[in-house]
């Protein structure tokens, strides 16, 4: 290999009257471009591969277990309790809700090296401040959920007196969806602190903390 390379390098003015092709510098160029050409291409497939691992919920606990199956477990538990499984059978993703932010990434892996994220006995991440997350800016955003059809939805839910509306009461502007709605645990029924409601499946009545 070296020696045809040599050959190709040197001989080739050289080697014009000998009969020998002159295309040799067109060839090497089109060699040169091949080999670039499938570096290219393979850098390209390892780019896509890893774009497409990344979106996918086996990527979170691929290398972060803990504490990351916890989450990924809730995520195709199937029960009915938790947000993330509705969401989980409509195909929406870890990223669809979790925005990869690379900032967060980053201060992400700087937890999970120096092992500061500490969880609960379930598994789940303490001194997180994760709970506003499920906003109306986050879940009314466009391509999810139109808030008026949620509202009309809802009156008299789970069979429940058609005056009551989770989405519509007395509470309105002091709670946020995800003071009743928990993606990875239990939903809680908020209302059920003060009245007698049926819950929808898997959801629990608020601790009285
Ligand atoms: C429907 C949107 C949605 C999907 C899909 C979703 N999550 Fe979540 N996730 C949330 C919300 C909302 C919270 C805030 C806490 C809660 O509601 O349980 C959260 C919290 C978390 C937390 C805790 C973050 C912290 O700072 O405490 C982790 C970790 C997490 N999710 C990982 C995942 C992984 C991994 C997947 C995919 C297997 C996933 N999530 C899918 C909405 C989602
Ligand atoms: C007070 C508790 C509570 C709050 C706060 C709340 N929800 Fe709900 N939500 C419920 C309950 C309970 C159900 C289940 C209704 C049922 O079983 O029919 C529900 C159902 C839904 C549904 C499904 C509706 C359907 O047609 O089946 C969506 C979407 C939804 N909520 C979005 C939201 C959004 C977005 C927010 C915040 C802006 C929010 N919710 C705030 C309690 C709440
Ligand atoms: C901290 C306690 C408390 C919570 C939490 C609470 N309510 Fe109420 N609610 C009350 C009180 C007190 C009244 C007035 C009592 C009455 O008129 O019988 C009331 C009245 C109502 C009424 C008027 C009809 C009625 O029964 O007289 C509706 C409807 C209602 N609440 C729905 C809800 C919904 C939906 C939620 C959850 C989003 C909720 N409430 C959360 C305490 C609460």
């Amino acid at each position: 290999m070296a020696d045809s390379d040599d050959k190709l390098g040197t001989d080739v003015q050289t080697s014009a009257g000998d009969g020998a092709p002159t295309q040799h510098p067109v060839r090497r160029k089109k060699k040169r471009l091949m080999v670039l050409g499938i570096i290219v291409a393979v850098i390209v497939i390892i780019v896509i591969a890893f774009t497409v691992w990344h979106n996918t919920p086996g990527f979170c606990n691929a290398i972060c277990h803990e504490p990351m199956d916890t989450y990924v477990e809730s995520y195709h538990s199937g029960d009915a309790g938790m947000l993330v499984t509705a969401h989980a059978k409509e195909g929406v993703s870890c990223l669809d809700c979790h925005e990869a932010r690379l900032g967060e990434q980053i201060s992400e892996v700087g937890s999970w090296m120096d092992d500061s994220f500490p969880v609960d006995e379930n598994g789940y991440l303490q001194n997180s401040n994760a709970s506003k997350m499920a906003s109306p800016e986050n879940c009314l955003k466009s391509g999810c959920h139109d808030w008026n059809e949620v509202v009309d939805s809802t009156w008299g839910f789970e069979g429940n007196d058609a005056k009551y509306n989770p989405h519509s009461s007395h509470q309105d502007g002091s709670i946020t969806c995800g003071d009743c709605h928990k993606s990875h645990q239990d939903s809680v029924l908020y209302c059920a602190e003060c009245h007698d409601l049926t819950l929808p499946e898997g959801w629990e009545e608020p601790s009285n903390e």
